[in-house]
């Protein structure tokens, strides 16, 4: 019998290519999900099926989750990867953004969990991987607000952990760096919308140029999504993959180093 798999943000990047890596092995039903179903087209193609899903909608959330089980009979993985950035300093980001930002990233987390908990602990199994990121583990001037839901998201996953531990439940994390997805695009297009106050403006000019050298070089998705793949299906998952170079090393360099040094050398960068 195949593994049923339940993927939030299927329509690109990350989430495309681990459902894609699943369908591959024959051995998982997938369920690719998103808000532009148009953009599945190639994965319905390769088997997957697929759900029409706003994480921000309770409706759409445990209408898909019930399809699932009304036709698989079981989820066996989650895979939680809807998100984006919102980038701005923290005084000019609309009140109405942060919200919207926390409504994607950490409110459609805990849809998501409360759909899905109840038929694992049913099941006595199952597996939850939550998509959080370097900024989980750092923050800089730039994306604090987008920081502040990874930031909280780690929070949610260590104790969610704990407590599904003796119920057949496991929980991995997911922490990325920089990698070329569609999430720059979205990310630089929220802070250019924003008309920041003069006081700020070269400080987000050099943070606009900061982050697009730093998507112009970094590595594609394929590390991550094998990361993701191998959360889903490996018989012991780690608690946490950091899935590139920068993941790995950089948060743990940034907490030998005092704050102050840490501001000047991410205000240099900037300049
Ligand atoms: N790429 C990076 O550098 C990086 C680094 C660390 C962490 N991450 C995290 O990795 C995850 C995936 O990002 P990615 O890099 O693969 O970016 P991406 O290519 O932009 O994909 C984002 C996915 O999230 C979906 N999504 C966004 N808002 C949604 C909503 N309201 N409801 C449902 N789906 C929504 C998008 O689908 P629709 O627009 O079709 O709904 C899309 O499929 C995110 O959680 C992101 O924070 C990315």
């Amino acid at each position: 019998m195949k593994k049923v798999v339940l993927i939030t943000g299927g329509s690109s990047g990350f989430g495309m290519l681990t459902a894609e890596k699943l369908l591959a092995t024959g051995e998982w039903t997938v369920y690719a999900s998103a808000r532009r179903v148009e953009r599945m087209k190639g994965l319905e193609e390769k088997g997957a099926k697929i759900l029409k899903m706003d994480v921000t909608s309770d409706r759409q959330v445990q209408e898909g989750v019930r399809r699932i089980i009304k036709e698989s009979g079981r989820i066996d993985a989650l895979l939680a990867n809807a998100g984006y950035g919102s980038y701005g300093t923290v005084e000019s980001v609309p009140l109405e953004e942060i919200e919207y930002q926390y409504n994607v990233n950490i409110f459609g987390i805990a849809r998501l969990l409360k759909a899905v908990l109840p038929q694992m602990r049913q099941q006595k199994s199952g597996r939850i991987v939550l998509v959080a990121s370097i900024v989980s583990n750092i923050s800089m001037a730039g994306l604090g607000w987008y920081a502040s839901t990874k930031h909280a998201l780690k929070a949610v996953a260590n104790a969610l952990r704990q407590e599904v531990k003796g119920l057949g439940i496991k929980v991995s994390m997911i922490q990325p760096g920089v990698v070329k997805t569609e999430f720059d695009e979205v990310a630089l297009s929220t802070l250019r919308k924003i008309d920041h106050p003069e006081d700020y403006k070269p400080l987000m000019k050099g943070f606009d140029k900061y982050i697009s050298d730093s998507y112009s070089k970094c590595p594609g998705p394929e590390s991550t999504a094998k990361c993701m793949f191998k959360a889903i299906t490996a018989r012991r998952p780690k608690t946490v993959y950091r899935t590139t170079l920068d993941a790995k090393f950089l948060p743990r360099l940034v907490s030998l180093m005092p704050d102050k040094l840490f501001d000047r050398v991410i205000l240099k960068s900037m300049k």
